[in-house]
């Protein structure tokens, strides 16, 4: 059903990954609705739908507009905003906390647009760490992008009265980039909401798009990925084809011998994930990664009560090879995660505005906890 009637799986991402018993995401064409009900009924399958009208819940095109104002003081952190707006909230971020926050490009992506990050950094004498976080690698999980905003707000705000921050800046910089994926992200604001890779051109324009988190070079394309440049999963023409993934490699190659924690943002199903994606092995220190994890996920709870399950990303969430996770992992840096915000299947990736804030308050917690562990240990 899944390709005569085009229905687009999301959980698991293709069909070939459903198991017995398993429970089943799909967004269903209203074309197909009726021929799906039957044939489900026919088989004795239970179903529930989720939401019944996504192109209601998507909005109005029209409301998709600059949400920008000109000053960083009435910037909306509860509002998802287009890539122009973050373009501007990251000049203005590195404008007005120049002491702490400078900006530098990461290189370009497919449709040459710059990959602005941020350093927050204080001065200091002696040698410090690295943490790198990334968002927005999957274009239509837009609560990514929005939480790099927040923890950027709340790290610059906060670094003065703050102990716990003040402590972290001492010994470490922070590299944050807000939207890895900008053309996608862009793509996902003027042309299809639920677009999820890259936006390169492949096979003479018949098809777009590389998933970047099958693009790494581990173990690539070998699970839980396609060859085929129509699928959602698609790897690559090879390891590392992407720009964008690119100039993720090359900087993490730079840094690497000062990087202690890879934090990559996604959304949707309340996971934090440890290596491996590739293999359902465990890697060596696992129970010392877990053990961080779970301390992540029961501060995060104390916000808004939200659960989280912490686990490998293989055995948790699916087998994936080509991830950026578990490339960073190989390359040694043992506290490598992918975390999967809200939700857990009810508004999927389409998660509502006023969920932005106590999303990104409990995440800053469990963030934050991961981040002092492991400036304690290093
Ligand atoms: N962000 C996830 C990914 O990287 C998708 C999560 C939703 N899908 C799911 N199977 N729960 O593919
Ligand atoms: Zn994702």
């Amino acid at each position: 059903m899944c390709s005569s009637l085009q229905l687009d799986l999301w959980k698991p991402l293709q069909p070939e990954d459903i198991n017995v018993r398993s429970v089943v995401h799909v967004r269903i064409p209203s074309m197909a609705l009726q021929p799906v009900k039957e044939a489900m009924l026919h088989c004795s399958l239970s179903f529930k739908v989720l939401v019944d009208n996504l192109a209601h819940l998507i909005g109005d095109p029209e409301a998709k507009r600059s949400r920008m104002r000109r000053s960083l003081s009435d910037y909306d952190y509860t509002k998802y905003h287009p890539m122009e707006d973050i373009y501007s909230w990251i000049n203005l971020m590195t404008e007005q906390h120049s002491d702490l926050v400078t900006q530098h490009n990461l290189g370009l992506t497919y449709e040459t647009r710059p990959m602005h990050y941020l350093k927050i950094s204080k001065p200091s004498s002696g040698p410090k760490k690295s943490i790198w976080m990334d968002c927005g690698i999957h274009a239509r999980e837009w609560i990514a992008p929005a939480f790099c905003q927040w923890f950027v707000k709340e790290i610059v705000q906060n670094h003065e009265k703050d102990s716990r921050i003040k402590k972290i800046l001492k010994n470490i910089d922070l590299y944050v980039l807000p939207v890895l994926n900008i053309d996608g992200y862009i793509y996902t604001w003027t042309t299809e909401r639920l677009w999820r890779k890259s936006r390169s051109k492949h096979e003479n324009g018949t098809c777009y798009g590389v998933d970047l988190n099958r693009n790494f070079n581990v173990k690539w394309c070998s699970l839980g990925s396609s060859t085929n440049c129509t699928s959602n999963l698609y790897c690559g023409e090879s390891p590392v084809s992407e720009p964008e993934t690119k100039a993720v490699v090359n900087f993490m190659e730079t840094i690497k011998s000062e990087l202690i924690c890879f934090l990559t943002i996604h959304s949707y199903s309340q996971y934090i994930l440890t290596a491996y994606g590739y293999s359902k092995d465990l890697p060596k220190n696992f129970n010392e990664t877990i053990t961080v994890a779970s301390k992540a996920a029961s501060e995060l709870k104390k916000k808004h009560g939200t659960v989280y399950r912490v686990g490998s990303f293989a055995n948790l969430l699916y087998e994936a090879s080509g991830t950026s996770q578990d490339w960073v992992h190989d390359l040694g840096v043992q506290f490598s995660y992918t975390i999967e915000l809200r939700d857990n299947g009810t508004y999927h990736f389409i998660l509502p505005e006023d969920q932005i804030q106590p999303t990104c308050e409990e995440t800053m917690a469990g963030v934050l906890t991961i981040i002092e562990y492991v400036n304690d240990k290093y």
